[in-house]
């Protein structure tokens, strides 16, 4: 099974959560890819558009975990604009 881990992050906690995640995943022989999701602007909280340096591809991946801080309670602008562009 093919897991795609795709995060942002700010200030580097959600980070270090998904380190130790993809680390237990790939421990337990899961085939696990980290995606970094980097905006142009890295704190940039309007969800209308957000232009990331690269748009991540995500068709090969059986299973989606998405590593989000909050912001403004709700997901990072970022992975929200994934998250629906998904849909
Ligand atoms: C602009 C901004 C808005 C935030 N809004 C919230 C919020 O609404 N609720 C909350 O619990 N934390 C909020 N936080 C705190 C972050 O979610 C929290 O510090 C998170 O661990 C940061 O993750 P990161 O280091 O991966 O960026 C906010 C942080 C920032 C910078």
């Amino acid at each position: 099974m093919k897991i795609g881990v795709i995060y942002y992050s700010y200030s580097g906690h959600t980070k270090l959560v998904v380190d130790q995640l993809v680390m237990l995943l790939k421990a337990s022989g899961a085939d696990v890819s980290k995606i970094v999701l980097e905006p142009e602007n890295p704190l940039q909280l309007s969800a209308i558009t957000v232009p990331l340096k690269e748009q991540p591809d995500v068709s090969g991946f059986e299973v989606l975990v998405l590593g989000t801080p909050v912001h403004g309670s709700r997901m990072s602008a970022p992975c929200w604009l994934l998250e629906r562009s998904q849909r």
